[in-house]
């Protein structure tokens, strides 16, 4: 069959020209906003708004020209605001929200910088693209573990306490009245730490592969005060210790398994009878067409370069995919001995699911 370009729609063509443009448009966005960040230009904007370009040039030390030349594509592509009449640029509170407020949940730095990952790992995708072979985490460019956990903490910070585990069946009450809990394939800790300071009756064992990810989780640990109730330790979902955990989680990270089958039988046999597997993934539709969106288009993208790869680096190699979806994904919870399978709540980016013997 193929195609034949003989013929075209020009108001088709013109459409996707127009949504390419856009597309390639964010990409530099994202770049600059990248380097804004990496500059503290935001942050230096968002305290002297409004301001021209020499003002923000002396306060950050940075060259006039480059800072005017980087806050004109700011402008234009809407991240500042421009008063022709001052010469002034000038940051929404939206704007300073988006680009500046470090920890809030909208805060967009965090994800950016995991993306810029992506595009400084491209070579080593491509190769792992090409020969079908796998591509570790840990042969990451560092950005993509800063940047995960950068954009993963302000979530779980506001969601997991408040809403997820209060939406799974009974654990809020053993958390608070002390309980064990293992979060396998932690990275950073983010979510354990969280967890350690909402429960301190309760002692939180962090579980992953990635040694510099423990390194930095013991170090935030400290620095959170929670040394006292959590344990880092490196070691693979497939085989942690510790037995009769009343709780046992796992934050965007099962699809990034070889062995999530393996990885959900191991907490089986690692939870107390009556205990709890938490499971928080991206959202997802069960389809292709149901994930065709700007969200899908995100989370495919990220399972092509990061998570297909790191999957297919590991025993087994099962790489589900960031988009798998609650039916493949509660079809691999059963495969691995769990009966009950749940989804206990949702955001606009996750899904929790509740897997119980
Ligand atoms: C996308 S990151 C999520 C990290 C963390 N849970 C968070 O939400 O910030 C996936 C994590 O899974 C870990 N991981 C992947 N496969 C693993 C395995 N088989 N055993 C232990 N950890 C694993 C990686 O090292 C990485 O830290």
């Amino acid at each position: 069959m193929g195609v034949s370009i003989d013929n075209l729609d020009e108001g088709k063509l013109e459409e996707l020209q127009g949504k390419v443009i856009g597309d390639v448009s964010g990409a530099m966005g994202l770049l600059l906003s990248y380097i804004g960040d990496r500059l503290d230009l935001y942050s230096a904007l968002a305290e002297v708004s409004p301001a021209t370009s020499d003002v923000l040039a002396a306060n950050t030390g940075l060259p006039e020209r480059y800072v005017r030349e980087w806050l004109s594509a700011n402008a234009a592509g809407g991240y500042v605001e421009y008063d022709p009449a001052t010469t002034q640029f000038s940051m929404t509170p939206e704007q300073a929200v988006i680009f500046a407020a470090e920890g809030h949940p909208h805060c967009m730095q965090g994800f950016f910088q995991a993306v810029m990952s992506a595009y400084i790992d491209e070579p080593k995708a491509t190769d792992a693209f090409r020969s079908g072979a796998g591509l570790p985490w840990a042969d990451h460019s560092p950005c993509l573990f800063c940047g995960t956990e950068r954009f993963f903490r302000p979530m779980y910070a506001a969601s997991l306490v408040d809403s997820w585990l209060p939406a799974l069946d009974g654990v809020r009450e053993k958390l608070e009245r002390g309980a064990r809990v293992a979060d396998i394939g932690c990275g950073h800790g983010s979510s354990s730490i969280i967890m350690a300071q909402a429960f301190p009756n309760s002692t939180f064992h962090g579980f992953d592969f990635h040694e510099p990810s423990i390194d930095h989780a013991r170090e935030r640990a400290r620095a959170a005060g929670v040394a006292r109730n959590t344990i880092f330790e490196v070691v693979t979902a497939k085989e942690y210790p510790g037995k009769n955990y009343d709780l046992i989680t796992i934050f965007d990270a099962l699809h990034d398994m070889g062995d999530p089958v393996g990885a959900a039988a191991h907490a089986l046999d690692s939870l107390a009878p009556d205990g709890t597997f938490m499971v928080v993934e991206p959202a997802a539709g069960d389809s292709l067409e149901e994930n065709s969106h700007p969200l899908g288009q995100i989370y495919y993208a990220f399972s092509t370069l990061v998570c297909v790869p790191a999957s297919k680096a590991q025993e087994v190699g099962l790489a589900l995919g960031a988009q798998a979806g609650e039916k493949r994904l509660t079809e691999v919870l059963k495969e691995g001995g769990f009966t009950q399978v749940r989804r206990a709540t949702e955001t606009p980016t996750n899904m929790v699911l509740e897997a119980r013997a």
